[in-house]
């Protein structure tokens, strides 16, 4: 589902027009579609009915907790990444066999509250991390559940920042130091090998790197059955990517994957190995049923270029900034055909501050508003208050119905 559309030149999200919501919340906002996001998560657990499969929900895509509680109700589990989002998942109602735990630096405070609170895994990302994980989990006297992170050197062939899984990254370890890894951990008493986790990168366009990494999994979980170790899960780690010029919801799915095929083409790899698959989407689920609104504050024209400054800049939305990301602008009031190229510009003291550049955009004036558009993942997670600036409000809307679900900062 595509829950945003144009009603009598106006842009709605699902039943409820955008320019209602903001005339009582002001900009900058975040605003959500609930059954956007359901119905995502929905598709993709669907996809994998036919095997034992868990989705692991990534927080650090959107960890608004109204939005978590709601995937916790639908049976979801979450992957998380520090304390912080540990805590949170813990509090909104995942339950903690529900969560697994990745992270090149994972701190002994954030072990201990893993180990506390017996989640379903730590994804440990080196031999030294797995040391430490084992005596910690020592000193407190339980069995901590280890799957580790293997880097199987895959190219994503995506944004640089955006790939973990080349031996380049500091993400996981090698196979064969893995080998080693497991054969020393089985040792171990104080550790349990539940699994063994993998995440390539994010914006994945296509199957075949999760193919490649299934299959590279499902190998090594066959060498350790070979050496006596029975593995329970597969991670395949989170990415599938989403098309950020397809905005409106004539323009059918918002995935580069379709998750029907990729199941269908990831079955025969995964059941061989009796194990459950666990996936960790974050983007695919978020990211499409998000829009950050914001309001033209002034136009200028200098020598050689039209700028539209607007309430919302990088500190709002990084993603242009910091991985020349491109989201589609759309004004909440479509207007008469005559366009302009223009650059779209927060207030921020940088030249970075752009959410849009050389855009074929209607003629703007100030108070005008504009949707910057699949903005739901990676958005308002990623805000900060530079410049002292207070981060946004965020709205979740469902069917004809809408509530604001984080108050915007005040001064
Ligand atoms: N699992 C792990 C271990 C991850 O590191 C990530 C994302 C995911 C799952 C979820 O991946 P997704 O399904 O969302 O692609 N800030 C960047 C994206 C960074 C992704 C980091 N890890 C952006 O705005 O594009």
């Amino acid at each position: 589902m595509m829950p945003f559309h144009y009603r009598h030149q106006e842009l709605y999200c699902e039943e409820v027009a955008l320019s209602h919501i903001v005339e009582r919340c002001g900009t900058p906002l975040y605003v959500y579609s609930l059954t956007g996001i359901l119905e995502n998560y929905r598709c993709i657990d669907g996809a994998f009915a036919g095997q034992p499969h868990r989705i692991c929900y990534a927080l650090k895509a959107n960890a608004n907790p109204e939005l978590l509680r709601r995937l916790a109700s639908l049976g979801a589990g979450a992957d998380v990444v520090s304390g912080g989002e540990l805590r949170q998942a813990l509090q909104v109602g995942f339950p903690a066999e529900k969560i697994v735990f990745a992270g090149v630096g994972k701190t002994d405070e954030e072990i201990r509250l893993a180990l506390q609170h017996r989640i379903l895994a730590l994804n440990v990302e080196s031999r030294e991390e797995l040391h430490v994980i084992a005596s910690i989990a020592e000193r407190m006297q339980v069995q901590a559940p280890i799957a580790v992170r293997i880097n199987p050197d895959i190219d994503i062939e995506g944004h640089p920042y955006l790939t973990t899984g080349k031996s380049a990254n500091k993400f996981g370890i090698s196979l064969a130091e893995a080998r080693d890894a497991y054969l020393w951990a089985a040792a171990c008493k104080s550790l349990r090998l539940v699994g063994v986790h993998c995440h390539i990168g994010s914006m994945i366009k296509k199957a075949e790197p999760y193919r490649r990494m299934a299959e590279t999994l499902a190998a090594f979980v066959a060498d350790m059955k070979d050496q006596g170790i029975a593995l329970e899960h597969i991670d395949l780690g989170g990415g599938i990517g989403v098309d950020y010029s397809q905005v409106l919801a004539e323009h059918g799915s918002p995935f580069y994957i379709d998750p029907v095929e990729l199941a269908q083409e990831l079955q025969p790899v995964l059941q061989a190995t009796g194990c459950e698959l666990i996936f960790e989407p974050g983007r695919s689920l978020v990211g499409p049923n998000g829009v950050l609104l914001t309001t033209v504050l002034y136009t200028k024209q200098t020598a050689g270029k039209k700028f539209i400054v607007v309430d919302a800049g990088m500190n709002d939305l990084i993603r242009p900034s910091l991985y020349g990301a491109h989201h589609e602008i759309l004004p909440l009031q479509q207007k008469t055909a005559v366009v302009e190229t223009a650059d779209v510009v927060g207030p921020i003291c940088e030249s970075g501050d752009f959410l849009a550049k050389e855009r074929l955009l209607p003629i703007m004036k100030r108070g005008d508003r504009l949707a910057v558009m699949t903005a739901g993942a990676y958005g308002y997670v990623l805000s900060s208050q530079y410049n002292l600036r207070p981060r946004a409000a965020e709205v979740m809307v469902q069917d004809d119905g809408w509530q604001v679900v984080r108050e915007r900062e005040s001064l």
